[in-house]
């Protein structure tokens, strides 16, 4: 394999997919979530609680593979790593979300097997996949743990996307302290998407569209969650364990600081880590879909720094943004976001590419290495 040539292809870590499948499930339902016809005909996609403007448009670029492709050509992407959108399983009952994991992870290993082979680079395929568990409350533990080995098996799954509910009491919960162990000792990445956001209570009576729950919910889910797994201790008890968050880790990195201070203020926590808060950053993996260069620059230097906090006698060095890029990866986030007009070219991804290009101090290598170097090296392709 040419390592120069590798190194260089852009590799896309945050895409979706409704799988056929499953698109037929949510058509087949007549709760949120679900897919409807409206009374013009077209389908629309309803998963969000309290859903503003009844849904979104969709159609067949969330499950047609060929539109897939074409988007990744347009765009110049050469390999994707395709997980299913939310809500995942998260409404099924364990029988059901058993049964359709397996399916579903089964369809994904054939959606991303039979993908063409990436023309600079015969031995990779240009599409690799997240399986789902189903993790849902009273599922058992030895049937989640059935669906990690069923992951680890197929080739073409690299690891599996979950939300930020686990059993039914967030990511937190002693009860998926298995599926951790599991899930690092089968080297499968761990991608935490949000879907919940927070109360809607909190975004007012003003009709804002999906602005609201998408820009400031779910980033924040995502920050919530990530939190308690650090103040469980997870990262302590399983420190191999490679976790990958969507959105650039929302608001976690810039709450970091104060986060640790709230820590060692509290006598109930302040002496339950093994480390400062800000180390566990610098164990995490983060998309680079934040869409500006200030904020990536920002996430790198947060992450920079972390190894730094190994211990609090540890001497502060000054950050250098280069180790944090090793943790960043290019992402689109397609099918959702498509331009309002036709264009050639999805704004989405113009502006995270363009991002990752202008980041102050980050040099050809760390540009490189976000838009393509450290996917290949995460997931071993
Ligand atoms: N909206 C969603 O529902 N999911 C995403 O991943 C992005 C936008
Ligand atoms: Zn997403």
């Amino acid at each position: 394999m040419s390592v120069a040539r590798t190194s260089r292809l852009l590799v896309d870590v945050h895409t979706h997919v409704y799988l056929p499948r499953y698109a037929d499930l949510l058509r087949s339902r007549t709760n949120v979530p679900r897919i409807l016809t409206n009374s013009s005909g077209e389908e629309r996609l309803v998963i969000l609680k309290d859903e503003p403007s009844g849904g979104r448009p969709v159609g067949p670029q969330y499950w047609d593979r060929g539109q897939k492709l074409s988007f990744m050509d347009k765009h110049g992407i050469d390999i994707s790593l395709v997980s299913s959108a939310n809500p995942w399983l998260d409404f099924l009952s364990p029988s059901s979300a058993e049964s359709a994991a397996a399916d579903l992870n089964q369809d994904l290993e054939e959606y991303c097997s039979s993908s063409p082979a990436v023309s600079s680079e015969a031995s990779l395929r240009r599409l690799y996949g997240f399986g789902l568990l189903p993790l849902v409350p009273g599922v058992s533990s030895s049937a989640v743990l059935e669906s990690v080995k069923q992951i680890s098996s197929l080739p073409h799954l690299k690891g599996l996307i979950l939300g930020t509910r686990g059993v039914g009491k967030g990511l937190d919960d002693p009860e998926l302290n298995p599926v951790w162990d599991a899930v690092a000792q089968a080297g499968l990445v761990v991608f935490l998407h949000p879907h919940y956001g927070v109360d809607a209570r909190a975004w007012g009576d003003v009709d804002n569209g999906h602005v609201l729950p998408l820009a400031l919910g779910f980033p924040f889910e995502t920050t919530v969650a990530a939190t308690r797994m650090i103040l469980s201790g997870v990262f302590d008890r399983h420190p191999n364990l490679r976790l990958l968050l969507a959105h650039s880790g929302g608001a976690l990195p810039q709450l970091s600081s104060r986060l640790a201070s709230c820590i060692a203020h509290d006598p109930v926590v302040a002496s339950r880590l093994k480390h400062d808060a800000r180390y566990y950053l610098g164990k995490i993996y983060y998309d680079a879909v934040s869409y500006g260069p200030e904020e990536m620059r920002f996430t790198s230097d947060v992450i920079s720094r972390a190894d730094s906090y190994v211990s609090s006698e540890t001497a502060r060095v000054a950050a250098d943004c280069k180790v944090g890029a090793k943790r960043m990866m290019f992402g689109t986030d397609h099918p959702f976001f498509p331009p309002l007009s036709s264009t050639e070219m999805w704004k989405s991804v113009v502006e995270n590419l363009n991002s990752i290009d202008t980041v102050q101090g980050w040099g050809q290598q760390e540009k490189d290495s976000v838009r393509g170097g450290n996917a290949l090296e995460l997931f071993g392709l």
